[in-house]
């Protein structure tokens, strides 16, 4: 069995930071999203890896690279335009072959076990297997009606409520899903919806089955989201107690404290990690809080946010809550006058303040 990663989407909904960093690399807990993808498919038992990338191609290859890190083959396939999950399935069908394959959407983030879907696989002899989600929303996703534990339909973003089931981003298919791919049309997204590829076999007969995921899933698709798959990461990850080197400061909770990192007069409340020579001074770190590394923070209160490589914040007056900051990003009080705001912003970035009345 092979395994496949789709990470050719854009990422548009969390511009800024994705026109310079590919959706699928943002972190969660220090750690590139496809290194956690990557991590659960090693664990699987799969060996034989393909990536279908698109634009940003050669950030995803020198970040993640050919393998050697898990001791697998990791291929790149490349994606010319982004025409939908089915299109980039078809892309890599060389790099398929013959062989039952795991795909993983590079921007979904699981706390499961891929195994119980290839046993589910495998077990029923089927062509295709999801794995379902029971969710309150499902309206941004794709959604499987089922009916006496048989799905009798699959749809793609159904406009009127027909189920509660969502279709999450981790399927198991044999070469059958080839066939189906060739006779679908692109939906009103003007994309070939791998969901549509799947109907497709149900109605010409082939054998679909699901499992209902245990444990917990998130598209990191927008920020809320990015956040929620930090904490859940967070929580998940095995507790370390690292004696940390702290002068004059209160550290409490599950830490994960990189090299030469500098904490002084400050309290660092768990789950937080930080990683190698970040300097945290005057400040508090609370909870669920993932500071990159050489990230310079003085003189502010911050919790549940994601904080990239080398940004520095200082003297912030209001605690910074629910945030995703970028690499080398500066944010600072101003030290002389006019005490005005000062920004210097990318397209389509986002500030939200409270004034002083
Ligand atoms: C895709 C799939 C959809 C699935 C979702 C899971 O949606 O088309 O069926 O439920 O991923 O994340 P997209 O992210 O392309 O909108």
């Amino acid at each position: 069995m092979k395994a496949l990663i789709l990470s050719g989407g854009s990422g548009s909904r969390l511009r800024p930071l994705t026109y310079t960093n590919a959706k699928q690399l943002l972190p969660l807990a220090n750690k590139p999203i496809l290194y956690h993808i990557i991590e659960k498919i090693v664990k699987s038992g799969i060996r034989d890896i393909g990536i279908v990338v698109g634009d940003s191609r050669e950030e995803v290859e020198r970040t993640v690279g050919h393998g050697g890190r898990w001791n697998v083959r990791i291929s790149y396939i490349h994606q010319s335009m982004p025409l939908g999950l089915a299109h980039a399935v078809k892309t890599a069908s060389e790099f398929i072959g013959d062989e039952d394959f795991l795909m993983v959407l590079g921007d979904n983030v699981f706390g499961t076990d891929f195994k119980p879907l290839i046993k589910n696989f495998y077990d029923n002899k089927a062509n295709t297997s999801i794995s379902l989600y029971k969710a309150a929303d499902p309206s941004q996703f794709g959604v499987a009606v089922v009916e006496n534990n048989r799905i009798v339909k699959l749809v793609e973003k159904p406009k009127t409520f027909i189920s509660d089931l969502i279709i999450t981003g981790i399927y198991v298919f044999d070469k059958s899903i080839f066939s189906a791919i060739d006779i679908i049309k692109p939906s009103r997204r003007n994309e070939l919806e791998i969901t549509d590829a799947i109907e497709k076999q149900i109605e010409m007969g082939g054998k679909v089955t699901f499992n209902i995921l245990k444990g917990w899933w998130k598209d990191t698709g927008k920020l809320h989201d990015m956040l929620e798959a930090n904490r859940l990461v967070l929580d998940g990850m095995k507790a370390e107690y690292k004696a940390v080197q702290a002068e004059n400061s209160v550290c409490t909770g599950k830490l994960w404290i990189g090299k030469n990192v500098v904490i002084k007069n400050s309290n660092i409340a768990g789950p937080v990690i930080i990683a190698d020579d970040a300097i945290i001074t005057n400040s508090y770190i609370g909870p669920y809080s993932s500071i990159g590394k050489a990230v310079k923070i003085n003189d502010c209160e911050i919790d549940n946010c994601i904080i990239l490589e080398s940004a520095f914040l200082d003297g912030i007056d209001r605690r910074i809550s629910g945030s995703l900051i970028g690499k080398n990003v500066v944010i600072k009080s101003s030290e002389k006058r006019p005490y005005s705001n000062i920004f210097l912003l990318g397209d389509n970035s986002e500030i939200y303040f409270k004034n002083n009345y």
